[in-house]
């Protein structure tokens, strides 16, 4: 008996402690880099880890670390992690992405985070940093700056732990590393603070993108698998609103506007991907 309560106690402790540090959660998303080609995070999960360094255009932090980045690159690639850039500055576009990359030769997929919405999901508040995600459990394990001696800095130890036999992240936790801002390298998310200031209006704004972009199909007797005929409805979709949202799956026929305009493409403007999911967010509130 004596034996039982004990073990009990032990249970307990150890379910508070394992949610206590369990790791940050990212969902699914889709981007495309700058040569056009898209990549999805779920589609990674045959690497054992994802490593995203944060890039903008003019960003000093960037520009001087080059080589260190494909250092890094050469040291982990071959023991199954895969690096690609994010951008996610909204003074930059793809055309300026490009000409960043034949200046400085970066030569990693740099992509093209134009909502800011994945930055804003993995934590990132400037160029520069470096995000380690398991691509399978979708948790992060690193958030922070390139270290100067990699292999025993936390990014180092995070890579380490996430490429060992038998990992699983949903035993690891999230480790952040906090640093300034270099040079052309601090970003501002105003959508995301508007959306903090004054969540985006269910009638005014968020019932009328859906109305416009969604309910031809999502109707009773219609082809989607659901009807957006109540806030109700919607509210309990959300979750997966926000994941075909970001995934680029709804509305269908999406199609790269820098390749060419489709009159018929599905493609939603960035502030309505912005307005849906920070109204998501924040709990799709009536
Ligand atoms: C041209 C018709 C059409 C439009 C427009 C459309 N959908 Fe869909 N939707 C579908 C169909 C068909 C499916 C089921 C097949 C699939 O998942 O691809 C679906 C599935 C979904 C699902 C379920 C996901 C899943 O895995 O099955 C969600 C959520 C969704 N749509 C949201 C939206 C949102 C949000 C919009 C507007 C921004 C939208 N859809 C616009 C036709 C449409």
């Amino acid at each position: 008996m004596k034996k039982f309560s004990m073990l009990a106690m032990f249970s307990v402790a150890a379910a508070f402690s394992f949610n206590a540090q369990a790791a940050d959660r990212v969902g699914d998303f889709t981007l495309i880099d700058n040569t056009g080609k898209a990549h999805q995070l779920s589609k990674y999960a045959y690497s054992k880890a994802l490593v995203i360094i944060s890039q903008a255009t003019g960003c000093t932090a960037n520009q001087e670390n080059i080589a260190r980045y494909k250092q890094l690159r050469t040291n982990w690639d071959h023991r199954g992690v895969t690096f690609v850039m994010l951008n996610s500055d909204n003074k930059d576009d793809r055309a300026g992405i490009r000409a960043e990359e034949a200046i400085w030769n970066y030569d990693f997929p740099i992509l093209d985070d134009e909502t800011q919405l994945v930055a804003e999901s993995l934590g990132i508040t400037h160029a520069g940093q470096v995000v380690v995600v398991d691509p399978v459990r979708m948790n992060v394990l690193y958030r922070g700056p390139l270290p100067a001696q990699p292999a025993n800095a936390p990014l180092g130890q995070a890579l380490t732990a996430i490429v060992a036999d038998g990992a699983d992240s949903r035993q690891m936790e999230t480790v952040t590393v906090e640093s300034e801002a270099a040079a052309g390298c601090a970003l501002t998310f105003p959508a995301r603070d508007a959306a903090l200031a004054k969540v985006p209006d269910y009638e005014t704004e968020i019932a009328p993108i859906l109305i416009e972009r969604c309910v031809g199909c999502h109707v009773e007797g219609g082809i989607g698998p659901f009807a957006m005929n109540s806030h109700m409805m919607i509210q309990g979709w959300s979750p997966m609103i926000r994941e075909v949202i970001m995934t680029g799956r709804m509305p269908p026929m999406q199609i790269d506007p820098t390749i060419r305009e489709f009159t018929n493409s599905g493609n939603l403007p960035v502030e309505e991907r912005q307005k849906l999911v920070h109204w998501i967010n924040a709990g799709s509130p009536r």
